[in-house]
């Protein structure tokens, strides 16, 4: 079945702070005896810890950022053969805030994922458009090009990969996309997945932006939403418990 559901913590959090949230989400997932697959997203100086803590765990630990490649001068950066090697499972490539604040643009984001997944690494792949881009009907073709300069042609590893949809009219401010205007999206996207020789099926497409507890089962109902990647409310432990209760609800 089609179900996955990601937190990503951007810059937040202390030490004790993430300490107990990853406690606390552990906890959760073995007193309900979830089977459903989640990835905890941490700032980087946590991943090593969040590793260790979550070793027995359903759970799994996954970086911000990566850059290709194992050692380098790239003063600031980490390698995605270091994170594979410390045991860190997932990377996110593409968020809108990587595009938005550090320039990052197709050409480095194929390297990024091509690379991770030769390190073993699985990815999630975000994907978005702009409020301007979509008042100006572009939706679609921002989509199409996103996906075309980083999977077209690539060898991926289709098995370890998640395509995560994120307005970026939607991330940090409150409002989500109707579950109809995500649902629109998705079978887009899987539609153009199928185009690029993935098993478009059986792929998780997941939505992120103001992902709410109120807002999930709804959203986790359409056919072509198979969970999310939840910022805000993934820095509580119960709200991002009840997003996950959502989601099983929802394919149960
Ligand atoms: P948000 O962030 O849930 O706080 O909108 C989602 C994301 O950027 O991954």
């Amino acid at each position: 079945m089609r179900q996955f559901l990601a937190a990503n913590w951007k810059m937040h959090l202390y030490p004790i702070e993430a300490l107990h949230l990853t406690t606390a989400l552990h906890k959760g997932w073995e007193r309900h005896g979830w089977t459903l697959p989640a990835v905890l997203f941490p700032p980087a100086i946590y991943l090593r810890e969040l590793v260790a803590l979550l070793s027995n765990s359903r759970l799994q630990v996954g970086a911000q950022n990566g850059y290709p490649g194992e050692f380098g001068a790239f003063t600031g950066e980490v390698s995605m053969a270091q994170l594979a090697h410390i045991g860190v499972k997932w990377v996110l490539i593409g968020h809108s805030e990587r595009r938005q604040h550090f320039g990052e643009t197709g050409p480095l984001l194929r390297r990024k994922l091509q690379d991770a997944q030769q390190r073993g690494l699985s990815v999630i792949y975000c994907v978005g458009e702009t409020l301007a881009q979509r008042e100006a009907g572009q939706t679609f073709d921002v989509l199409q090009v996103q996906l075309e300069e980083v999977l077209s042609d690539g060898a991926i590893a289709w098995d370890r990969f998640v395509l995560a949809y994120e307005p970026v009219w939607a991330i940090g401010t409150g409002v989500h996309a109707t579950p109809q205007q995500a649902q629109e999206v998705h079978a887009f996207l899987r539609a153009q997945l199928a185009r690029l020789g993935a098993p478009a099926e059986g792929i998780c497409v997941v939505y992120g932006g103001s992902l709410k507890p109120s807002a999930a089962l709804e959203l986790f109902s359409q056919p072509d939403v198979d969970g999310g990647l939840v910022g805000g409310a993934s820095l509580e432990a119960s709200s991002f418990l009840q997003i996950a209760q959502a989601l099983l609800q929802a394919r149960s």
